[in-house]
């Protein structure tokens, strides 16, 4: 028989490997479950391996935002298709999560006390990137200075949106929309009026309108997170109180009301 791992490195005493390169000796020894329950394990690494990919969508989100921002639309396009992707690789998931009964879950429920993904900052970071900035949101944080100082710079930046809105201005499609980047984006009619015009000719504004869709994805990929994850509640804990705090389900069947970038679904009206 021959060895088809002749040619391989065998000896590391002495070298970096593959485990030294990712640390894993740090990542494989982050699972600490609290109770004895068999399924801890999988919800623990569920959220743990979220919030990778989520410290991923953070890094090309913000990328994405300076790119658009200083005009680099075909680079922020790749960016923004890799977040969609990764919002995707995030939806399926869901599904290793769904194998957990709620008979499965009671048995370590208590052990969690009051964490909750409510109280993740990468996933206000992310919302807050999208443009989706709720004051409140950050309350969890304050306790925490350097999370909290991370949070607020990202406040203190435009959002994904803001900068796409730099850029119909520039065309000469929208009056300057400058204005105080830490509150919420509210829906205006002449932002409607702009995108109808690189919607209605598209030739005209192509990569205008290529950004356009780009955003439509990765919020439609984002309602589809929201929608998996108030359903996957809804099947493990029914209509009982988030441990975070929350009312639970109907709570997060309101977020899913929430519109991050609001004219690019109502010009879908005017069109
Ligand atoms: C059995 C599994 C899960 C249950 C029962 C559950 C339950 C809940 C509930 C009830 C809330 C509302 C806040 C509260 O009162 O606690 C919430 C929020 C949240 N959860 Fe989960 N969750 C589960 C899995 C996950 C996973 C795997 C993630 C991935 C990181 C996640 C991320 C979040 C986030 C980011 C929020 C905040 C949503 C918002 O404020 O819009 N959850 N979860």
């Amino acid at each position: 028989m021959t060895d088809t791992h002749h040619d391989a490195e065998l000896n590391f005493a002495d070298r970096m490997g593959y485990g030294d390169y990712l640390a894993l000796d740090r990542v494989l020894d982050a699972q600490h479950p609290r109770s004895d329950a068999h399924d801890e394990l999988l919800f623990i690494i569920q959220h743990q391996t979220s919030e990778l990919w989520m410290k991923l969508a953070v890094h090309e989100l913000e990328s994405a935002r300076d790119a658009i921002l200083s005009g680099a639309l075909p680079q922020a396009f790749k960016l923004l298709a890799r977040v969609s992707r990764i919002l995707e690789q995030l939806n399926g998931a869901w599904d290793v999560l769904r194998t957990m009964t709620p008979s499965d879950y009671t048995t370590f429920r208590d052990a969690l006390g009051q964490s909750s993904g409510f109280q993740s900052w990468q996933y206000r970071a992310i919302e807050y990137l999208c443009g989706n900035r709720t004051a409140a949101t950050l309350g969890p944080h304050r306790h925490r200075p350097a999370t909290l100082a991370r949070l607020e710079a990202i406040l203190a930046a435009p959002s994904i949106y803001d900068a796409a809105l730099t850029r119909l201005h520039a065309a000469g499609l929208l009056a300057d929309p400058l204005r105080d980047w830490r509150t919420p984006h509210a829906p205006d009619d002449a932002i409607t009026a702009a995108w109808a015009t690189v919607y209605r000719d598209p030739q005209a504004h192509w990569p205008l309108y290529e950004l356009a869709e780009k955003l439509v994805d990765l919020e439609d990929y984002f309602r589809r997170w929201r929608f998996n994850h108030v359903t996957t509640v809804e099947r493990v804990i029914g209509l009982k109180r988030g441990t975070g705090g929350t009312a639970g389900v109907s709570y997060l069947r309101r977020m899913l009301e929430v519109e991050l970038f609001p004219e690019l679904w109502a010009v879908r009206t005017h069109l």
